[in-house]
């Protein structure tokens, strides 16, 4: 038969496969969320995301050294608080996990990138993500807390701040309050499009941070719309976001790739919990193989046009990429 194109000519052989292939992984893609826990010693496991623990400063030390030995250049750090209370007053404490993990952190491992999320929702009684007021998240008077957050982040020496709340008008308010405190050089990386997931479940475990009333859908996006994701791009854009995050990643690939086509700004995917926890759990029960599916679903995330991963397999995907 004469067929001029036969497109499998160039898979023939592993090394012609290799030689065409479009996008490959990279231990720099990724990003490793860690969860600081107060106390010392301290190592939970997490039960729904196998492999993930929640760590006490002493304990997430040791483990981010691992990390710098596996090539990976960068960690997101949650906090978890002593005391919750209505306002999330312990967020912004000096004294707060987080800052006495950045701060352990940057003197320890200098190189390491260590980037904050700034949210009230792992701080706060009632797990939203803002003040209530009348029974609702006020939006303006939010604002001013995370501002404060982010400000004590980078006060203990975060590198990058990250506010994953979904108020209106957060990045130009951390923004404002960065350059003000001589923080100009902070960037920001935005979790610009985010949707009201339920692949969050394992995560609230972890955090501690499920809502005790009603729901995140009168902050974080319908997951119908795509639309309304450029639109929250570009304000975030505006308002001085230096990276824009989608989040969840493998079941909003098409918003990653119009976020890439439209911005010329870093895109990051975040896999999260649930993302983490399915194939985590089919492994377990032998209906899939754990590495080629991680490995395949990092590969699609950064196809669709993500520069950067959060995840939390970044340690068994570096220890796979090898140096
Ligand atoms: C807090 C926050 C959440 C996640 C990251 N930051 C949970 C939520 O919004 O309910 C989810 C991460 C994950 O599922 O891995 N605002």
């Amino acid at each position: 038969m004469e067929l001029l194109f036969r497109p499998r000519r160039l898979r023939k052989t592993d090394a012609l496969r290799r030689m065409v292939r479009e996008t490959h992984l990279r231990r720099e893609d990724f990003i490793y969320p860690m969860f600081v826990a107060p106390g010392k010693g301290v190592r939970e496991a997490v039960p729904s995301m196998p492999g993930v623990f929640r760590l006490s400063v002493d304990q997430l030390v040791l483990e981010a050294q691992e990390l710098v030995r596996l090539g990976l250049p960068a960690v997101l750090l949650f906090g978890l608080p002593l005391r919750k209370d209505d306002t999330g007053s312990e967020a912004a404490s000096p004294k707060g996990t987080v800052q006495q993990a950045v701060r352990q952190l940057k003197k320890l491992l200098p190189e390491l990138v260590v980037i904050t999320d700034v949210c009230l929702c792992g701080y706060t009684s009632h797990g939203h993500c803002g003040l209530i007021h009348q029974g609702a998240v006020d939006n303006d008077a939010t604002l001013e807390v995370l501002a404060q957050v982010a400000v004590s982040h980078a006060e203990a020496g975060a590198d990058l701040v990250a506010p994953s709340d979904m108020m209106d008008g957060r990045i130009g308010a951390i923004r404002e309050a960065l350059d003000e405190r001589g923080f100009e050089m902070v960037p920001i990386l935005s979790y610009a499009v985010k949707y009201a997931s339920s692949f969050y479940g394992p995560f609230r475990d972890a955090a501690e941070c499920a809502p005790a009333f009603g729901d995140r859908r009168s902050y974080q996006m319908d997951p119908a719309n795509a639309r309304e994701a450029l639109k929250e791009a570009a304000l975030d854009v505006e308002e001085g976001a230096d990276i824009l995050m989608v989040k969840p990643a493998l079941p909003y690939l098409d918003v990653i790739a119009q976020l890439a086509a439209e911005f010329d700004q870093p895109i990051a995917a975040y896999q999260v919990s649930g993302e983490y926890a399915m194939i985590k759990a089919a492994a377990q029960n032998g209906w899939l193989d754990e590495n080629a599916v991680m490995l395949e679903s990092l590969l699609a995330i950064k196809r669709a046009g993500a520069d950067l991963i959060l995840t939390y397999f970044a340690k068994q995907a570096a220890a796979l990429l090898g140096k």
